[in-house]
């Protein structure tokens, strides 16, 4: 597997809608783990494959202080959301240094297969609640700046290129 890197906003291929992953095998636990290296070196709680530009059904999260708790959602569906939302501040890998906030339910239980291709229910609440949504989202090609207003939109995303550009200039001088 080619070195995985993170996609940022405003980049197209964030906006893909993932397929189902049909079998989870040797690639997909690779997959996963390469996942794994890239959140835990970016120091991100969550990472949905679509960010590194392969469009199947796959997350990884680690909402531990510890970061020894990893969860991994394979085709994850959720199957009751609550009706109770609050809205909190949201960040992501693919938009770096924006933080804004954004309104989700405050649980939900969600089914998924897991890396031994078992089928699990998860109740989760708080921040985990809150990141299997913003990383389900990803799957349906939708980035949490597209909650905000398109005027906050839109500078965030003047910001990202901007941020970009001097990447790529000071990567060259
Ligand atoms: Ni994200």
């Amino acid at each position: 597997m080619t070195q995985l890197t993170i996609l940022r906003y405003p980049d197209p291929r964030l906006h893909t809608v993932a397929i189902p992953v049909t079998a989870v095998d040797a690639r997909l636990r690779k997959l996963a783990g390469a996942m794994f290296e890239i959140m835990y070196e970016a120091a991100g709680i969550g990472l949905a494959a679509t960010q590194v530009d392969v469009h199947e059904r796959l997350i990884v999260i680690d909402v531990s202080e510890s970061r020894d708790q990893p969860l991994v959602l394979i085709n994850p569906a959720i199957v009751w959301a609550s009706a109770e939302t609050r809205v909190g501040d949201e960040g992501c890998l693919s938009v770096p240094g924006i933080y804004d906030g954004v309104e989700r339910s405050i649980a939900v239980k969600v089914q998924a297969l897991d890396l031994d291709g078992k089928l699990c229910v998860h109740s989760a609440e708080g921040m985990l609640a809150v990141c299997i949504q913003h990383e389900m989202d990803h799957l349906i090609g939708k980035v949490f700046v597209e909650y905000l207003s398109p005027l906050k939109r839109n500078r965030i995303k003047t910001k990202m290129i901007k941020q970009k550009k001097d990447e790529e200039r000071d990567s060259v001088s």
